[in-house]
């Protein structure tokens, strides 16, 4: 099989880390920086991550983690963030590219700026972006992953307001999953892979 797809369809929520193999911060952020390759509006990119490595961090994280093991035994966990201020945040630095390259005129650029961030006034409408781009840049994280040898788990169970505290998160910055990421442990099985609906039942031809 073609070994794109081979990286997508054979990708599992992985249960069980090794926990005695650790990947280096180089790794994660060569792993982090090809996940950013992914689109997003006005390429604004909103996300934003928090790399938990250390070991007693990783025990206070699987706490707020309801006791997920897998939280302790991976080698990191990337709290995937989203900026819901990214409109206004990154603007400056996303246009000021788009003149360097010749995709707009300087001339352009203010007028361009303001009905970008028009778009990112209403909170539940700036919310919305930032967790759609960044939801399409933890996809690409758990992809590029199997890519360098390692394997990853979303997870959504964990306390929220317990998070927030714990990595000291501001009102605009909002948490849309953690991935564990790390070595399975070989010695292990998943269970086969669950039922997976078919065009027929989530989609439709109109
Ligand atoms: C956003 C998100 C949050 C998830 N949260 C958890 C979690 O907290 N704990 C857990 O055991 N699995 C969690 N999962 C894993 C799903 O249960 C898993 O992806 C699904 O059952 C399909 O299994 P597969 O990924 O192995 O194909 C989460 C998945 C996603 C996408």
């Amino acid at each position: 099989m073609n070994q794109c797809l081979k990286l997508i369809t054979e990708r599992r929520s992985i249960t069980f880390f090794d926990p005695s193999r650790d990947v280096s911060l180089e790794l994660i952020k060569e792993i982090l920086e090809v996940s950013a390759t992914a689109p997003s509006g006005y390429n604004l990119q909103p996300w934003q991550v928090v790399v938990i490595m250390d070991k007693e961090k990783k025990k206070l994280l699987r706490e707020i983690c309801y006791g997920q093991k897998k939280v302790e035994d991976a080698s990191a966990n990337i709290v995937i963030i989203a900026n819901t201020k990214a409109g206004f945040e990154n603007v400056d630095r996303v246009l000021d590219s788009w003149v360097e390259l010749g995709y707009i005129q300087s001339s352009v650029k203010e007028s361009l700026k303001r009905s970008i961030e028009a778009g990112w006034n209403d909170p539940q409408r700036a919310k919305k972006k930032a967790v759609r781009d960044s939801a399409l840049f933890a996809m690409n994280l758990m992809i590029t992953a199997r890519a360098y040898g390692l394997e990853t788990h979303p997870m959504e169970g964990y306390d929220e307001a317990k998070l927030r505290e714990f990595l000291n998160l501001e009102d605009h910055q909002e948490p849309v999953m953690i991935i564990a990421i790390g070595y399975k442990d070989p010695n292990q099985d998943l269970l086969p892979r669950a039922y997976r609906f078919k065009f027929e039942e989530f989609g439709r031809l109109i």
